[in-house]
């Protein structure tokens, strides 16, 4: 008999947080929020309804921590004009059946279209995001923006402890504005926040060191950190090692593994053409598991793996590898809400295998897929079960223009101010 957890062990984290079981619900940004940032009864029937799903912790979507860039409108904003017993009431739901409740917190810096915020800020000046010609040129960011971007980030974990979530996780993957700060290729400040990669952490460092000022030992810190950025010159494997020394010097209490960003989707398993990424590490189903395995030595926090992982037999072979602890999934909860229940009552082996409707236009296919599950998501925020034979085309339109019809008129209204 091994010694390896299953997927039904509990796991206490160094926070003191227990969570009932291994299988973790991963950050996906609903979109269900008012233009001013307030959950409402349809965030809070969702995170019920996965709560009842049986994952051992739920982490909320971008939760914004400036109401002036958003990752997309409809985020939750959770700022000191925030609307506390709205988020207290969300956090309640999540925790309904069990659950821990994380809320993800988050900047997009330069990855915000250009109808939420024309002017983008990233570390450095530089090209706009290469995306459907979405996205603003950035503008570097002052020093006090700098720490003011800080101060935004533990205000808001503070008022997440305040509306009784369990924990925080810095959003420090995918291309975001802490991604941004690591990335040689996007920063290249020539003062203490650029250059080495100590400076280049120093964002992170000091975002995770403010958040536990601003809260306490027994609240839990995650971060989601990229493994690399898969860009020629980005962020690298070797570099996120020794940054997730530094975060263990900090004492965080997870740290989640992804990779990619907006023009390099290996999230989602693809490579920087938009295609499949065809590695052995993609057949294999868990896309970063290789990078785990190396990280282990370095990673004095339990580690939660997202990206690919689908059959019960990965999963178990990913905690069996001693270099996992927490099994992330994302877009199989879109469509099998049940799954981590079903999953440890050994009622099911695998997530179902869905591939969501192209398209069937170039230029709007890498939204087709998000826009899907999206509305997946949206359904059961009404109180509907998803349904599998969800259409492309028109959930794909309706997904492009929200920000192009709400973020002008979130403008108008005066609700994109610091
Ligand atoms: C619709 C959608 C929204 C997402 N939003 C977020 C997000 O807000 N924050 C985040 O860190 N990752 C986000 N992700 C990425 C997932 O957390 C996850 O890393 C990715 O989907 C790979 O996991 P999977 O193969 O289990 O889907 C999103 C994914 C999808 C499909």
């Amino acid at each position: 008999m091994s010694d390896a957890p299953s997927l039904a062990s509990p796991l206490t984290l160094p926070s003191g947080l227990r969570l009932s079981n291994r299988l973790v619900k991963s950050a996906m940004s609903e979109g269900l929020a008012t233009d001013d940032g307030r959950p409402g009864e349809r965030l809070e029937r969702l995170y019920a309804r996965w709560s009842r799903g049986g994952a051992g912790l739920l982490l909320t979507g971008n939760v914004m921590v400036d109401a002036r860039y958003l990752e997309r409108c409809g985020n939750p904003i959770l700022d000191a004009r925030a609307e506390l017993d709205a988020f207290r009431r969300f956090a309640r739901a999540g925790k309904s059946h069990g659950s821990a409740m994380i809320a993800q917190i988050s900047h997009p810096g330069r990855q915000v279209n250009r109808f939420v915020a024309p002017e983008p800020l990233a570390p450095s000046e530089g090209p706009a995001v290469k995306v459907l010609a979405a996205f603003g040129r950035p503008r570097a960011m002052n020093e006090s923006e700098i720490e003011d971007a800080i101060d935004r980030f533990a205000r808001t974990a503070s008022l997440a402890r305040a509306c009784d979530f369990d924990g925080v996780q810095i959003h420090a993957a995918h291309g975001y504005l802490v991604s941004q700060f690591l990335s040689p290729l996007v920063n290249r400040r020539p003062d203490r926040w650029g250059g080495s990669l100590e400076n280049r952490a120093r964002f992170l460092v000091e975002i995770v060191r403010a958040t536990r000022r601003a809260t306490a030992r027994d609240f839990t810190i995650g971060v989601k950190l990229n493994s690399a950025d898969f860009q020629r010159g980005g962020f690298g494997e070797d570099e996120a090692v020794r940054v997730i020394g530094m975060l263990g010097d900090e004492g965080i209490d997870f740290l989640e593994i992804s990779g990619g960003n907006y023009e390099s989707m290996a999230l989602f398993g693809l490579d920087e053409s938009g295609k499949r990424a065809k590695t052995s590490t993609r057949a294999r189903e868990a896309y970063f598991l290789d990078f785990a395995k190396t990280a282990r030595a370095h990673a004095r926090m339990p580690v939660l793996l997202t990206g690919g992982m689908r059959t019960r037999a990965g999963m178990d072979e990913a905690l069996a590898s001693g270099a996992v602890d927490l099994i992330g999934l994302a877009r199989p909860l879109c469509v099998a809400p049940d799954l981590p229940r079903d999953l440890i009552e050994r009622r099911v082996d695998r997530a179902p295998a869905v591939e969501p409707p192209a398209f069937g236009l170039a230029s709007l296919d890498p939204a087709a897929a998000p826009a899907w599950y999206c509305a997946q998501i949206a359904r059961m925020g009404e109180g509907l079960e998803p349904d599998l034979a969800l259409g492309a085309r028109l959930n794909a339109i309706r997904y492009v223009a929200n920000d192009a019809l709400r973020g002008p008129r979130r403008r108008r209204a005066g609700l994109a101010r610091a």
